[in-house]
């Protein structure tokens, strides 16, 4: 069978390879074209799509069938999923980290992004989106006992496709490649690295609107600046995400 092609959006890859498996290869980049993921495009990390379609064996390219037990929607075949996985694999020396994008996955979270990320940088992520009502089981049982593929969902509700889900994944799991943030310690002071959400931020003007700046920030004072933020991040943490300020708690104790 003729490989389909493969489209790499550049040249070549030092660290990270990441390949999509989707029926909309279009819609990548998209937003990782942009910012500090966009300017570490090709040259940090890099980005192939693979059409799912192109592995369909029939002559209407056909990727999804009628479920199983009737009901509404349709499923992906596995057969076909299933080759276009094993030619994404194909491309990598060492085995990549497998993610599947869907609902009904571990919800995704800055441990999940540490998962993935840690102990050492994965030389290669594949990430297949699913669309329609779902993926054959088969081929799902099949990847995650064979591969270890990961099930992963962005959150409590249904999206039409795992394509968002995969570029919030990646965009996560891109703030720890080394060299990407122009920050090192931003990522570690972040929402989340903490079981604390960030303090809030202000910029120029010391008055806009008639409202001053804290003045606490205008002071010079490194301590008492560090510690006003970190009370602010403590009353919003506790105000708005009480689960998260509860983590918080249990982890000081
Ligand atoms: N596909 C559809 N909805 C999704 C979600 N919430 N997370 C991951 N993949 C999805």
């Amino acid at each position: 069978m003729e490989r389909p092609r493969v489209e790499l959006q550049s040249e070549r890859y030092v660290l990270m390879l990441i390949t999509i498996l989707t029926i909309f290869p279009e819609m990548f980049p998209g937003s990782l074209e942009f910012s500090l993921s966009g300017k570490a495009l090709g040259k940090l990390w890099d980005l192939k799509t693979i059409n799912i379609r192109d592995y369909a064996t029939n002559k209407h390219h056909t990727v999804d069938d009628s479920p199983y037990g009737g009901g509404a929607g349709m499923v992906m075949k596995p057969d076909v999923v299933h080759m276009a996985l094993q030619s994404a694999i194909s491309n990598y020396d060492v085995k990549p980290e497998i993610l599947f994008m869907t609902p009904r996955g571990v919800v995704f979270s800055n441990k999940v992004v540490r998962n993935i990320m840690t102990p050492t940088i994965p030389r290669g992520i594949v990430i297949l989106c699913g669309r329609y009502e779902g993926v054959d089981q088969r081929v799902i049982d099949y990847w995650k006992t064979n591969y270890g593929m990961m099930e992963i969902s962005i959150g409590d509700y249904v999206l039409f496709g795992g394509e968002l889900p995969a570029m919030v994944v990646i965009d996560s799991c891109l703030r720890l490649v080394p060299g990407i943030m122009n920050n090192a310690a931003s990522t570690e002071n972040e929402s989340f690295s903490v079981d604390l959400l960030e303090h809030p931020q202000y910029t120029k003007p010391a008055v806009w609107n008639g409202d001053n700046v804290p003045s606490v920030l205008l002071s010079g004072n490194h301590r008492e600046i560090a510690l006003w933020q970190k009370e602010q991040a403590k009353r919003i943490t506790q105000e708005v995400r009480p689960d998260l300020w509860m983590k918080y708690e249990v982890g000081r104790e």
